[in-house]
């Protein structure tokens, strides 16, 4: 299927040809959703973008457009509003036409893209031996989102975790794993080594009480770096433990399978990005350091700031492994669009890698890298999220605790409405939903500000929430267990037939799926498809409360079963973008 805005383009191409001539062959017509059902459903804004160019009045071109366009299968006739709007109500036939045109399809008539891309999402990217944070929690989430949203679009997407799994903190681990499970260096099984957590505060321990011990951790990254065999293998052994803690949050959370790229990854390869930027004679020496001088930031002296490639003893940083990254990822991976959802405060670091990578030449006028910064996360009083004990808070914890609230309120609802449910189904809908809420709290926000976390907002059933779009969801399906109703064998033969109000709304609003993601697919804003399928829990509700549906005789019956059918499948293909599940029953 065509979308809607994709063939009113092409019906204004040719109106604009006719009228103006072939040099206005491929102009944009500008068209947007129309901001107020007054307007109708489009508008179209390119009357007022070619005054200048025709040297003539807004209002007389778009006269000129409305006599050449033929937009008959598609809208009412066009009419002009203001200094030279273009005013589109599409047709009754058009939209039952439509509906019909995606009842079968498994995609919802939302083609896949003319220009897929090879691209590249760096996330969650969390640090080894380290707990996972909240930022790593934010970009888990948003980083899975957007990769199933292009990836379902047509593009080739590398899930890539820039995990940070070298550096000095492995000293310290290195040492006390050495000192404390001296067998973990002699047997290859896996070993049973306790909570990450514990071992680290352990480490920690060791290393803030005793000056031998910090000795013995030095030595260890010096014989890190030399690449000493016995010190690899403890910091295999570590990175291992890390693993395995991560791989816990992953599968509570439902992220799909990355590709673990930690920094070690580059560690050959940084001597070329410094070889390459001295090549370009980008590269001066300051202070002992290797350094390239940034446009556009300055210190507090109003000077130009130095970026430090390689340190004045030769090591290396985080900045100077992200460049051998982007390096490497246009290079080796051919990626066209790098997509790095991180926290808003490496926005700097962003800025400043992905300045110097354009001017080594590494990134092209073809490739896109792109930094997707989000917000904190703040507790009640926007405060630091903290746990009841007053720690920082563990995600692990964090999870299970929306289980357990999701847990609570289920309870009540049960009782309340005298119902009596297996364990088994108890346990499935609070991990779904405590999960979903979680995450659908995150992405319904734009993710540039911060948001401020509570268990009882996100698990309301009455708002933007998962629960609602859930519920939304298990009312469809309650339509056909209650009416023995098969959504799959509705006859494709039956016409659609809208006439109330509310049908159009819905009609309506189902066909901008496309619409909505290509929009994300260029803004990478999440929260744009949840303000979708909210509208669309709303509009079907409305649409529910107004029509009879089981009760209705045909063509009506048919035609609003598929629109049942069809909110439901909206519903679930949406949320399977956003990474959550459905339930059939809640
Ligand atoms: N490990 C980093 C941190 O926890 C995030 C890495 C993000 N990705 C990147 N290519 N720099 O802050």
């Amino acid at each position: 299927m065509k979308s809607t805005i994709a063939q009113l383009k092409s019906c204004f191409e040719q109106a604009l040809v006719t009228a103006f001539g072939p040099e206005l062959a491929g102009t944009d017509p500008i068209l947007t959703p129309a901001s107020n059902p007054k307007f109708g459903d489009y508008q179209a804004n390119v009357a007022m973008s070619l005054a200048k160019r025709l040297k003539d009045k807004p209002r007389a071109i778009a006269e000129q457009i409305v006599q050449q366009l033929d937009v008959s299968e598609i809208c009412q006739p066009p009419t002009i509003a203001g200094p030279g709007f273009i005013n589109l109500s599409l047709k009754t036939s058009y939209l039952e036409a439509q509906l019909k045109s995606i009842q079968t399809d498994p995609r919802l008539g939302v083609e896949p893209t003319s220009d897929p891309k090879r691209v590249i999402v760096d996330y969650p990217s969390a640090n080894i031996a380290k707990e996972m944070h909240v930022g790593h929690l934010r970009s888990a989430i948003i980083g899975d989102c957007i990769a199933r949203i292009l990836e379902f679009q047509g593009h080739t997407i590398l899930r890539i975790s820039h995990v940070g799994d070298w550096g000095t903190p492995f000293g310290m681990l290195i040492a006390y794993l050495r000192e404390a499970y001296p067998k973990a260096m002699q047997t290859t099984e896996t070993l049973e080594l306790g909570e990450l957590s514990t071992f680290y505060r352990q480490a920690k321990k060791r290393f803030d009480q005793d000056e031998t011990f910090r000795e013995a951790a030095r030595m260890a990254v010096v014989q890190l770096q030399a690449g000493d065999e016995e010190t690899l293998r403890a910091w295999k052994i570590v990175c291992e433990l890390s693993r395995q803690a991560y791989q816990v949050i992953y599968d509570l959370l439902g992220i799909l399978p990355v590709i673990e790229r930690g920094e070690s990854f580059y560690n050959p390869l940084l001597p070329d990005v410094i070889k390459d930027l001295k090549q370009k004679g980008l590269l001066v020496e300051d202070e002992g350091a290797q350094c390239v001088f940034l446009e556009g930031f300055t210190n507090k002296a109003g000077k130009p700031l130095p970026l430090i490639i390689q340190k004045s003893n030769g090591g290396y940083n985080y900045a100077t492994t992200d460049l051998a990254a982007i390096r490497y990822r246009v290079k080796e991976d051919q990626a066209q669009r790098v997509i790095y959802p991180v926290g808003a405060e490496q926005t700097n670091h962003f800025a400043q890698i992905f300045q110097v990578g354009r001017r080594a030449g590494w990134i092209t006028d073809d490739v896109e890298f792109v930094h997707t910064p989000f917000g904190l996360i703040l507790g009640e009083g926007g405060k630091k999220l903290k746990s009841r004990s007053g720690e920082a808070l563990p995600l692990r914890e964090l999870l299970e605790e929306a289980i357990a609230y999701a847990s609570a309120d289920l309870e009540a609802r049960l009782k309340q409405e005298g119902r009596q449910e297996m364990a088994a189904f108890k346990a499935k809908v609070n991990q779904v939903v405590g999960i979903a809420a979680l995450k659908y709290a995150d992405l319904s926000q734009n993710r540039t500000s911060n948001y401020i976390f509570s268990y009882d907002k996100m698990l309301a059933l009455q708002g933007n929430t998962a629960p609602y779009m859930l519920y939304a969801y298990v009312r469809v399906q309650g339509i056909s267990r209650k009416g023995g109703i098969d959504f799959d064998q509705l006859s494709a033969a039956n016409p659609i037939h809208l006439d109330d109000e509310t049908e159009l709304t819905l009609a309506k609003h189902l066909l901008q799926l496309d619409e909505i993601l290509a929009e994300v697919e260029k803004d990478l804003l999440p929260n744009r498809l949840c303000q979708y399928l909210f509208e669309l829990s709303q509009k079907f509700n409305q649409f529910y409360d107004r029509c009879t549906v089981l009760q209705a005789a045909e063509p009506q019956h048919t035609s609003r079963l598929v629109l049942c059918d069809l909110t439901a499948r909206t519903l679930k293909l949406g949320l399977s973008l956003l990474g959550i599940p459905v339930l059939e029953r809640m």
